[in-house]
C-alpha cells in the first residue's frame, strides 16, 4: 500500500444497498482515494446473534477496495454493542451517577470494566483479526470509536476502584492523610466504606476523593485500550493499532493511552463559521500540535470535517469554498500523514443523518467533491512529504491532571485550562511561531522557550525540570495558579506559586478572582509597550484572575491599573540560572499576550514574523535525511491575505495553503 501522504474517508458500506458499493469505489479511486475506514459500529451486522458471525459482506466490499487498490483501515466495532448483547446482558450498561443504568440508545453506553462486555469484545476482535490477518488490503485497525474516561458507577467499576485506592495507598490512615478526611467526619476506618463519589451533591464531595475517580476512569480506559491492543497485536503482530481521539468532557490521559498504539488519530472538526466562532483563530492549530505532541510524531486524522454538522442542534453552515481542502492540508502541515474525510456520504437514516459527507443524500457529487478530488491530487503532488518531521523550539505543557482539577473546581468565571493553554498558543502561532504541545513530564532540553501554565497541580518532577531547564538557559513562562494544590488535590500551606516562587522570583500576597471584570493594565516595561499595537486593541487590560505579586528577585514588567491593587506587580521577569523566567499572574487581552510573545522571542534570541496578518500560520516540516523542508503557509481566514514574507510580496485566498519546498543541509545530529 501507498508510502505517501494518505488521504481518503470514513465509508459505511452497511448502511447502503450493495448496488451502490461499485460505484462509490470507482469515484473514490476518480477522485483520488487511497485509504478507507470503516465498521467501528458494524457489529451487529457481523455478528447478528451470539456466536453466528457474518463477515461475507465485509469481505466483499473489501475485495472491491482491494481490486481498486485502496488501503482499508478496519475497527474493531465494539463502540455500538448490538441490542442483542444488551437484552441479554443488561449488566454491561453503564449506571450513572444516581444509580440508574444509562437508557441504551443505540451508541456508546457500555462499560469498560464490564467482565461479560470484554468477553464479548475480544470474541468478535478475535474473529475480525483472524479473518484479515493476511489480507494485504487490511494494514491496520482502529480501537472502538472514540473513547472516552467515562465515570461509571456499576458495581464492576465500585470493586475496581476499590482495589485501585488500596494499591495507591496501602492503609485507610494513608488514604484519610492524603485526603484530608478529617474534615466533615470524612475519615474511612476500613476500605470497604470507600465508594465511588456518586449522589447527586457533587459539590459536597471531597476534591481528593473526586479527582482520583477521574485518575481511576482514565486508567480503566486506557487498560481497556491496552487489551484490544494486546489482542490484535497476538494475532496480527504487522497490524498498525491506533485509536481515534477528540477534546471530549473526559479526556484520558493521551500520553498513556496511546503508550501501546503505533500512532495517535484524531477527529478533526475545525470551526465551520469564522471569525464570529468563540475560539479564536488558531485554535485549530492548537489541537493539531497537541495531538503530534501526545507521542513526538506524525499522526493521521482519522476523521475530517467535511460539511455542515448538525443532528442534535441546528445544523452549522457548510464548508466556505477552500475549507475541504484547507483544513485537510492545514492538518498535513501540523504533522499529519494521512487525512480521512467523515463521510463519503451522508447519511439518509439515523441520528447523524444531517452531520453531512462529502457527498450529498442525493448522491449527486457536488461543488464539495469537486473540491475533495482537487485536494487528493494536491496530496499526491506532496506525497514525498509523509514521513518529515515538525520541529519547534517552543513547547507548550499540558497535563490531564490539570484539566480534571479545574473542571471539579473552577477558580473564577470564564477560566478554563484549554483556555490559559490557547492564550500562549496564539501569541507565539501568531508571530509564526510554531509550538510542540507536549506532556509536562516530557524532555525539555530541545526547547528554547518553555511555556508551562497553570501548573496547578504541583509534581515534584515537573518543577525540577523547570528550574532545570531556566537554569541551563532556557526561558520558562509560568502563569496565575500555579503550585496551588498538592499531588492530592489539597492546597498548599505556603505562598503561591509555592514549589515555583524561587524560579519566577515572586510570591502571591492576595488574588483576586474577577470572573467577567475587565481592570486596566498598565505595561511599565518600555519594549512590551513599544510592542504593543493599539490598533488592534486600544488599551491593555485584564480578566478574569489577578495575582497580587510582590518581588523578590523578579522585575515587574506591567501593573494593574485599577482597583485597590493599583500598581502592583501583575507580571514579572526574573533572571533564573543562564534563562529568564516570566511569571503572568493575571489573564491578558490578546494583543498583550502577543506583543509579550514578541519580547520573549527577542530576550531569548528566536527570530520571529513581525506583522503577520492574523489568521496566517506558519508551519514547517523537515525530511528525515536533511536534505529537504517544506514550509507551509495557511490562511486560517474568510479573506484573501497579503503577506511580504521571503523578500516577496505573496496572495493567499480564504483557507488557501502555500507549500514551499526549500533545499537544505541539516546534519544528522540536528535532525534528531
Ligand atoms: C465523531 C464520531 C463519529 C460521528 C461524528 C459526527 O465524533 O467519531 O462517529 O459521530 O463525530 O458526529
Amino acid at each position: 500500500m501507498a508510502d505517501g501522504l494518505k488521504i481518503g474517508v470514513d465509508y459505511y458500506p452497511e448502511h447502503w444497498d450493495k448496488s451502490l458499493w461499485k460505484n462509490d469505489v470507482k469515484l473514490m479511486k476518480e477522485a483520488g482515494v487511497n485509504i478507507v475506514r470503516m465498521a467501528e459500529f458494524a457489529w451487529s451486522r457481523l455478528e447478528p446473534a451470539e456466536g453466528e458471525y457474518s463477515f461475507g459482506w465485509l469481505d466483499e466490499i473489501i475485495y472491491l477496495f482491494a481490486e481498486a487498490g485502496i488501503e482499508v483501515f478496519l475497527c474493531t466495532p465494539t463502540s455500538t454493542p448490538p441490542q442483542w448483547l444488551f437484552a441479554k446482558y443488561p449488566e454491561i450498561i453503564q449506571v450513572d451517577k444516581n444509580q440508574n443504568r444509562i437508557p441504551i440508545g443505540i451508541r456508546g453506553h457500555r462499560c469498560l470494566n464490564s467482565p461479560v462486555y470484554r468477553r464479548l469484545s475480544e470474541e468478535i476482535i478475535t474473529k475480525m483479526v483472524e479473518r484479515y490477518k493476511d489480507n494485504k488490503c487490511v494494514t491496520g485497525y482502529q480501537i472502538d470509536n472514540e473513547l472516552e474516561a467515562n465515570h461509571c458507577f456499576c458495581p464492576v467499576c465500585e470493586e475496581k476502584f476499590r482495589n485501585w485506592i488500596i494499591g495507591k495507598y496501602g492503609t485507610t490512615d494513608e488514604l484519610n492523610k492524603a485526603y484530608g478526611n478529617n474534615v466533615w467526619s470524612g475519615e474511612f476506618s476500613s476500605f470497604s466504606q470507600v465508594k465511588p463519589p456518586y449522589g447527586g451533591h457533587q459539590q459536597w464531595l471531597n476534591p481528593s476523593h473526586t479527582l482520583d475517580y477521574s485518575r481511576f476512569a482514565s486508567d480503566s480506559t486506557i487498560d481497556y485500550v491496552k487489551f484490544q491492543c494486546g489482542l490484535i497485536k497476538s494475532i496480527d503482530s504487522h497490524a498498525l493499532v491506533t485509536t481515534n481521539c477528540w477534546l471530549c468532557e473526559n479526556m484520558p490521559d493521551f500520553y498513556k493511552l496511546f503508550e501501546k498504539l503505533d500512532f495517535v488519530s484524531y477527529d478533526n472538526y475545525p470551526a465551520l463559521k469564522l471569525p464570529e466562532d468563540k475560539e479564536t483563530i488558531y485554535s485549530h492549530s492548537f489541537h493539531l500540535d497537541l495531538m503530534r505532541g501526545i507521542k513526538k510524531k506524525n499522526f493521521w486524522i482519522m476523521e475530517q470535517l467535511s460539511r455542515a454538522t448538525g443532528g442534535w442542534m441546528p445544523m452549522s453552515q457548510t464548508t466556505r469554498p477552500g475549507m475541504v481542502k484547507g483544513y485537510a492540508m492545514q492538518a498535513v502541515a501540523h504533522g499529519a500523514d494521512a487525512v480521512l474525510h467523515f463521510r463519503w456520504r451522508s447519511a439518509v437514516s439515523g441520528a447523524e443523518m444531517f452531520w453531512h459527507g462529502i457527498i450529498d443524500h442525493s448522491n449527486v457529487p457536488g461543488r464539495r467533491f469537486e473540491e475533495f478530488k482537487q485536494l487528493c491530487a494536491d496530496i499526491a503532488k506532496y506525497s514525498n512529504i509523509a514521513g518529515s518531521q515538525v520541529k519547534n523550539r517552543v513547547a507548550l505543557l499540558y497535563s490531564s491532571e490539570h484539566e480534571y482539577a479545574l473542571k471539579l473546581q473552577p477558580q473564577t468565571e470564564g477560566m478554563h485550562y484549554f483556555g490559559q493553554l490557547k492564550l500562549l498558543h496564539d501569541a507565539f502561532a501568531s508571530i509564526g511561531l510554531g509550538v510542540d504541545i507536549i506532556s509536562e513530564k516530557e524532555d525539555l532540553s530541545k526547547y528554547k522557550i518553555i511555556a508551562a501554565p497553570t501548573l496547578f497541580i504541583t509534581n515534584n518532577e515537573v518543577a525540577g525540570n523547570l528550574y532545570k531547564a531556566a537554569r541551563n538557559g532556557a526561558t520558562v513562562i509560568i502563569t496565575n495558579r500555579s503550585g496551588v494544590k498538592d499531588e492530592y488535590n489539597k492546597c498548599i500551606m505556603q505562598q503561591l506559586p509555592t514549589l515555583y516562587s524561587e524560579l519566577a522570583g515572586v510570591y502571591v500576597t492576595e488574588y483576586d478572582s474577577i470572573g467577567s471584570r475587565k481592570l486596566k493594565l498598565d505595561i511599565i516595561n518600555e519594549e512590551w509597550h513599544g510592542k504593543y499595537n493599539r490598533q488592534d486593541n486600544p488599551y491593555p487590560y485584564c480578566t478574569q484572575w489577578c495575582d497580587l505579586l510582590e518581588c523578590t528577585s523578579a522585575v515587574s514588567l506591567a501593573t494593574y491599573g485599577e482597583d485597590f491593587y493599583k500598581g502592583t506587580a501583575a507580571v514579572t521577569h526574573n533572571y533564573y540560572g543562564e534563562g529568564n523566567v516570566y511569571y503572568i499572574g493575571t489573564v491578558m487581552d490578546r494583543q498583550s499576550y502577543i506583543s509579550l510573545a514578541k519580547v520573549i522571542a527577542d530576550k531569548t534570541g528566536i527570530q520571529y514574523i513581525d506583522g503577520l496578518p492574523s489568521g496566517i500560520e506558519i508551519t514547517y516540516r523537515y525530511g528525515t535525511d536533511g536534505r529537504k523542508m517544506w514550509k507551509f503557509i495557511f490562511n486560517n481566514t474568510t479573506s484573501k491575505k497579503e503577506i511580504f514574507i521571503d523578500g516577496k510580496n505573496m496572495e493567499i485566498g480564504a483557507f488557501g495553503m502555500e507549500i514551499v519546498e526549500i533545499e537544505i543541509n541539516m546534519s544528522k545530529e540536528v535532525m534528531e
